[in-house]
């Protein structure tokens, strides 16, 4: 282990993320009854520019009247590059109750853009003798961002999690998509032909073309101590789709993925929740390991297998993980 010590983020259940329009006052109520982790109430790219106010009023109202239950609430802001900005910090800080745990900052380009929104929310928040301190969450989605997604990470106490937007991404670096999130059937490799028979099929393997992206910025977070977040998958009637982009994020080391439309919150929950027989499994390692220590045994066995300090590591996480999400 490395005499650097990781301090971890807060810890939240992050396995489904739900995007909610500020413009639609209807949604942001129905939001509440839904069963995600994390809702982020949007003032950026689902608000048209003729709505940004109204949405900003209708996200305060809903922060402080409605009643959100145990879920981490998030506003996300419009970008540094806008005018809308520095208001969002300003009213929702100003006006919206402790109730708000974070704020969602999007096409984030380097550390000085945490910095400066880290200012203003601290002054804020020092003026109006806010007793709760926002945390931050951040989307990378841009080739700037993902250039710099290490100091990024580690540019404020307030970070908590880095989010894959993969929509802007796709955007910024101009790669070549179809739906959003998707993969493209153009990504892939054709097996070669056989030296011995001419006439062996050959077979072509989609490759997933995101894979680079989310597995350089679950490294910088979890470097940094923070909660990887897969973004959005946008044809929302392709639960096979979904669930398919979902693992993959999952084996990758993330926490959770975005849910653009209410129906894909129970698929991110189910596939970010460890199964039954995993926790079990994990449970026998550690029951496995406490009673290796009380035998003085260093090396813990189960079922006739050596089990390794990683496994311990994983398993601990696994059944921690399970813990929140039985109190949740
Ligand atoms: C999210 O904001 C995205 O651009 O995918
Ligand atoms: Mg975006």
């Amino acid at each position: 282990m490395s005499f650097t010590i990781i301090e971890q983020a807060p810890a939240r259940l992050n396995r489904s993320e739900l995007a909610v329009p500020g413009s639609n006052a209807r949604a942001l109520e129905k939001a509440a009854s839904l069963d995600a982790d994390v809702i982020f109430l949007d003032l950026e790219d689902a608000v048209a520019p003729d709505e940004k106010e109204q949405a900003r009023k209708n996200v305060i109202a809903a922060i402080n009247t409605v009643d959100w239950g145990k879920k981490t609430l998030s506003v996300r802001i419009n970008g540094l590059d806008t005018h809308y900005m520095y208001r969002d910090v300003v009213d929702v800080l100003e006006q919206a109750s402790d109730r708000l745990d974070l704020i969602m900052i999007p096409k984030v380009g380097t550390a000085a853009d945490v910095y400066a929104v880290d200012m203003l929310v601290t002054q804020v928040e020092n003026a109006k003798g806010r007793a709760k301190r926002v945390g931050f969450e951040l989307i990378i989605e841009t080739a700037l961002g993902m250039a710099n997604v290490d100091e990024i990470a580690r540019a404020s106490k307030r970070n908590e999690s880095l989010h894959f937007g993969v929509a802007d991404y796709a955007a910024s670096t101009r790669a070549r998509t179809t739906v959003i999130g998707g993969p493209n059937p153009l990504y892939g490799v054709l097996t070669d032909r056989s030296d011995d028979d001419p006439n062996e099929p050959r077979h072509y393997h989609w490759g997933d073309m995101w894979h680079y992206a989310i597995a350089r910025m679950v490294v910088a977070a979890r470097a940094a101590g923070l909660r990887p977040v897969d973004g959005p998958f946008g044809d929302f009637k392709d639960a096979d789709g979904y669930r398919a982009q979902a693992n993959r994020a999952a084996v990758l080391g993330c926490e959770g993925k975005w849910a653009i439309h209410p129906t894909q919150v129970d698929l991110a929950n189910s596939v970010y929740s460890p199964s039954e027989a995993e926790v079990t499994k994990a449970r026998r390692i550690l029951e496995a390991m406490e009673q290796a220590t009380r035998d003085g045994k260093g090396a813990v066995q189960l079922d006739g297998r050596l089990i390794d300090i990683a496994s311990i590591k994983q398993a601990e996480n696994l059944v921690r993980k399970a813990a929140q999400i039985a109190g949740g």
